[in-house]
């Protein structure tokens, strides 16, 4: 497959000329086995310019503290847990740290309420296993393991959707950084580097709770939502014109922040239950109203518009897009969407167009 074929390259593929012009500047200290130093991987996650003018692009929009926070703790002994509700960059946070420190962010174990120890510490080749027994070579290793061995950072997504019981097979890799391996008499030590980036949304339902013990092992950073509709518009305008660029889109010709600005404003007062002006008192539906979701809209606006429309996103695409997302559950979110249509948005001066299309 050549590169352009490839639908999503990992983050290191798609950023490497940023991490290779960043590690050709870096004057700061490195720790054993990071690609970059800690100040070069913030410059990574936040933009900078380099002396020689190069861009580079900004990953994450907001607080650099909070950034700064997070890789200082995956300088100390302790692993890193994001946490917040859906959609806050959790996910898109990790995979870039795991980019920009190890140079690959592809160790990743994916927390499922029917995981197993065995995705956190090794499998066997069964096969293998029973022609030769326990063995080096009938060992599959997970990625934590691989991690372990490599001195690379590992992602472990959604740490609270897995079972307590199973959870607990990281304690000792994040206390002693070994992982025994019985059947073979032997361990694997880790080799310095490694670290784990766990995230988990505190929204779930019928999640598990992470032990105490487990807890202490990490340092946790609360991701927030975006502070302002400004800066929540600039996410949702950067991160859509990157993805119309990975959906084959052309560069939309008008100025699309506009209509933007209306759906973040839409997204922000039914998630908070208030409009910005606080004035009125608003009830939220069911659905997530996150700025990833809002992304996902804008995305699917400029879809319509492409392929069925005149190429800008018009106000026609964007609302039938924006009800779906806003109604999941079509009895109590079709009853709060109605209600702030008629009370809200009917009455919004420059919105007469997005009330009727709605
Ligand atoms: N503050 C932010 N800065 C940059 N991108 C953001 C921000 N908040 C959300 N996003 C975008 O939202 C999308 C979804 O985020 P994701 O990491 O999947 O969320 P989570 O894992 O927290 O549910 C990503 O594509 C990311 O680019
Ligand atoms: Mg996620």
């Amino acid at each position: 497959m050549t590169e352009a074929e490839i639908l999503r390259p990992h983050a290191e593929v798609a950023y490497a000329h940023e991490l290779r012009a960043l590690e050709a500047h870096d004057t700061g200290v490195r720790p054993t086995g990071w690609r970059l130093s800690p100040k070069a991987v913030v410059r990574y996650i936040v933009g900078y310019t380099l002396p020689d003018g190069t861009e580079i692009t900004t990953k994450y929009f907001g607080d650099r503290r909070l950034i700064e926070v997070a890789v200082a703790s995956l300088v100390t002994d302790r692993a890193l847990l994001l946490v917040g509700v859906p959609g806050t960059a959790k996910t898109w946070l990790s995979e870039h740290l795991t980019a920009a420190i190890s140079g690959d962010s592809t160790l990743l174990v994916q927390g499922t309420a029917g995981m197993s120890e065995d995705a956190l510490r090794y499998g066997w080749n069964y096969a293998r296993l029973l022609a030769e027994g326990p063995s080096e070579a009938a060992l599959v290793p997970s990625p934590v393991m691989v991690g372990m061995r490599e001195g690379k950072l590992v992602r472990i997504e959604e740490l609270t959707r897995v079972p307590s019981d199973v959870q607990d097979a990281l304690i000792t890799v994040l206390s002693e950084k070994i992982l025994p391996i019985p059947e073979l008499n032997r361990e694997t030590q880790a080799r310095r580097g490694f670290n784990v980036i766990a995230t988990a949304n505190d929204r779930d339902r019928g999640v598990n709770e992470l032990s105490s013990a487990l807890r202490r092992r990490f340092n946790t950073v609360v991701m927030p939502l975006p502070a302002t509709l400004e800066e929540e518009v600039r996410i949702v305008v950067d991160r859509s014109r990157a993805a119309a660029e990975r959906m084959q889109l052309p560069p939309v010709m008008q100025d699309a922040a506009a209509e933007i600005t209306k759906l973040v404003t839409i997204f922000r007062e039914l998630r908070n239950g208030r409009t910005e002006d606080g004035r009125t008192q608003l009830k939220s539906p069911s659905s997530t109203l996150s700025t990833a979701e809002a992304i996902s809209v804008v995305n699917q606006s400029r879809a319509l518009s492409y392929h069925f429309g005149n190429g800008d996103i018009e106000t026609e695409h964007l609302a039938a897009s924006l009800s779906g997302a806003v109604v999941k559950e079509p009895e109590q979110d079709g009853a709060v969407w109605r209600e702030y249509l008629d009370v809200v948005v009917r009455n919004r001066k420059g919105w007469e167009d997005l009330y009727a299309a709605l």
